[in-house]
């Protein structure tokens, strides 16, 4: 059996020695009674009970204290500002414990929420872990979501407070947060206390008295906090993301199995050693910044680059290169949308020879579905191994990667390689039983989950149990739809469900439609994803319109289409839709929204038995031929 093989066998068949070894990477304050509690078993399980131990400490003051305190910890390169600032662990350190500090002067202690929502700044970094240090719990809303989500996301977790910034900024375009923020507190009145500002050049703040406090005053003002000891079960972060609803799920990760998951991540998976520069491409927001560009880089020593900028015209399709080289990156992690946008501006790669690339070794891409040209792009141009790698909010960390750390595999394009230690990973058909290699059919992975993937959902044990247990009893169910070969390699090919990836961002089709369907002249309405060349898909919305408007679909469809801009954002990136007479349905009446998804990508499309009327699905070719779908490339 290879090195690989044994060390997958064993954390399946014995995790709880497997996993206390690779626990004795991480410092902890009081070790636990039970490696894995499995007293709440068939479908909770919880890791690492009984020890004490604090995220932020092994994060920062681990580091500072011991050796790598003039290291850079972050390294933050803003192509959009033009500006560039390093942060040492010692300097990470005072920023930390003293905006933990003024935390604590709001009132804020062990337990609390926070919602975090900030642009790609150093001061997101220090707020995330400033949480962590104190015990507060975050809740980071990405900055392309508009009030209305950061309402239902306040609703839910009822945050003591919020930390923000007075602006993001986009390629040509301030976005103002000040609006948004108010928007969302009108929304969700009465629950946020107080609001800290980190003020930005670029706009101003205007501070309600009694509610809002500028960041670099309290900061000055404050007493620096300490570490306080929360047990390894304890929340560090609630992270909102996209269901089958308008609803999203608050995806919760607690402290202790998370950071062993992320350190050992970080050598086996990505091959990366303590003080080295790690590059995650992605923004704080997202599952991928908070495992990748903050905690798992610094749990492990390494240097992070905190970006804020695009792959292309920030200023050119040459900046990831220009990062590399500038700050030494020898790993590198973005989307493969980033590299399809690169691509079209620099077909040839041309850029890439303007830098030197010599201490880059590894791209590793991830969040959506890598197409076999963009691998075959990356690789010929950049001459390092590209590995695609599958995972997703839920789990925190890559479910099949190949790891670079322990035993590289054979690259298989289309192919994240195999299941990662510590995840047992089946195919399975409706019938419950696990397919023959080849055979396509729903990924899951049998419980118990391993360390650093999510216990339950926000205040929702039982969603938790319907949105990810009921269906396959003994297993998670991952949503994604796919087959494994006779290696052991998976192939992730879509989503069972309705959700869908939108330049690597997953959206939800279903919190679409409830917001068509509330625009006064829409009787019924449905939005599918669409394959789209440079963002893998795009929502297209379907509207069929209550009889006697006398309003022109024109005017409809700007106004659904600023309607979702308005509510979920302009990352939702919803810019396509039409009228229709009739929506294609089965006989008990669900919408045939896979169907219309499969000619909207120029798949071939039999009408399911259980339609109504197939006559329906012609005209809805028509529609997309009329939208410009199938599209080209
Ligand atoms: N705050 C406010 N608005 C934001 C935002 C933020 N943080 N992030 C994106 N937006 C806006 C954009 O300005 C754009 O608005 P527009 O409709 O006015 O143009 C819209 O949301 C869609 O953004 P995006 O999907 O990023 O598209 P884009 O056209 O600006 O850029 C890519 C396209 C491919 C360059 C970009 O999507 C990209 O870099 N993707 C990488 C994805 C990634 O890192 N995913 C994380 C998983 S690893
Ligand atoms: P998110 O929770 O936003 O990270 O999105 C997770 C989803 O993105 C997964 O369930 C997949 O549908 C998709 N995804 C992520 N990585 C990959 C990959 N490497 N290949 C295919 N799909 C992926």
């Amino acid at each position: 059996m290879s090195q690989l093989d044994e060390i997958h066998r064993r954390s399946l068949e014995e995790p709880e020695a497997f996993w206390a070894e690779v626990a004795s990477d991480i410092d902890w304050i009081k070790p636990w009674s039970s490696v894995l509690d499995r007293s709440r078993a068939p479908n909770f399980y919880r890791w690492f009970v009984g020890a004490e131990c604090n995220t932020c400490y092994n994060a920062v003051d681990r580091h500072a204290d011991g050796g790598r305190g003039d290291q850079a910890a972050i390294i933050y390169d803003s192509p959009i500002t033009g500006r560039k600032k390093t942060v040492t662990y010692s300097e990470l350190k005072e920023q930390v414990a003293r905006c933990a500090g003024a935390m604590t002067a709001l009132g804020i202690t062990k337990g609390d929420r926070v919602i975090i929502y900030m642009p790609m700044i150093v001061e997101a970094v220090v707020a995330m872990l400033a949480c962590a240090r104190i015990g507060a719990v975050h809740s980071v809303v990405f900055g392309g979501f508009a009030s209305n989500e950061l309402a239902t996301r306040i609703k839910d977790c009822r945050p003591k407070a919020i930390l923000t910034a007075s602006c993001g900024l986009e390629p040509g375009r301030i976005v103002g947060y000040q609006k948004l923020i108010e928007g969302a507190l009108t929304l969700a009145p009465d629950i946020v206390d107080s609001v800290l500002v980190f003020k930005r050049e670029e706009a101003a703040w205007d501070l309600k008295s009694g509610r809002d406090h500028d960041w670099d005053e309290a900061l000055a003002a404050a007493t620096p906090a300490d570490c306080v000891p929360v047990q390894a079960t304890d929340p560090l972060y609630i992270l909102y993301t996209s269901g089958t609803t308008g609803q999203p799920k608050g995806v919760v990760r607690d402290n202790g199995g998370h950071m062993v998951a992320l350190k050992w991540s970080m050598k086996a998976i990505y091959g990366v050693d303590p003080g080295e520069v790690f590059w995650a491409g992605s923004d704080v927001g997202w599952v991928v910044g908070h495992s990748y560009i903050v905690y798992a880089p610094l749990l492990h020593g390494c240097t992070t680059i905190l970006f804020e900028g695009k792959p292309v015209g920030t200023p050119d399709a040459g900046t990831f290169w220009r990062v590399i080289a500038d700050h030494g990156v020898t790993t590198f992690f973005t989307a493969p949308t980033a590299f399809r946008a690169i691509k079209k501006e620099d077909p040839k790669g041309e850029l890439i020879g303007k830098y030197d690339l010599s201490k880059f070794r590894t791209l590793f891409l991830a969040g959506e579905r890598c197409d076999t040209d963009t691998l075959a792009w990356a690789q010929e141009k950049l001459k390092v191994p590209v590995i695609d790698h599958w995972w997703q909010t839920e789990t925190g960390w890559p479910v099949a990667a190949n790891c670079m750390g322990l035993t590289p595999l054979p690259v298989k394009p289309g192919s994240p390689t195999r299941a990662v230690a510590g995840y047992d990973v089946r195919v399975i058909d409706d019938a419950l039983k696990e397919l023959p290699r080849g055979e396509m059919g729903a990924i899951c992975i049998k419980l118990p989950l391993p360390p650093g993937c999510l216990p339950t959902l926000w205040n929702a044990d039982q969603r938790y149990l319907d949105s990810y247990l009921v269906d396959y009893p003994g297993f998670y169910k991952t949503g994604d739809a796919g087959y494994m070969d006779e290696d052991g390699y998976l192939y992730i090919m879509s989503r069972i469900d309705d959700v869908i990836n939108v330049a690597g961002h997953r959206l939800s089709t279903g919190a679409m439609e409830e917001i068509l369907s509330c625009h006064p002249d829409v009787a019924e309405c449905a939005v599918i994803g669409a394959a789209d060349a440079l963002k893998g898909q795009l929502p297209v919305g379907f509207l069929v319109l209550k009889s006697g408007v006398t309003r022109s679909d024109e005017d409809i469809v700007k106004d659904v289409i600023a309607m979702v801009r308005d509510q979920i954002g302009p990352v939702a990136a919803f810019k396509a839709a039409t009228v229709v007479k009739r929506l294609p349905k089965t006989r008990s009446g669900k919408i045939l929204r896979r169907s219309m998804s499969s000619l909207a990508d120029g798949q071939e499309t039999k009408a399911p038995a259980t339609i109504d009327d197939p006559a329906i699905l012609d005209e809805i070719s028509e529609s997309l031929r009329k939208m410009g779908y199938p599209a080209k490339g």
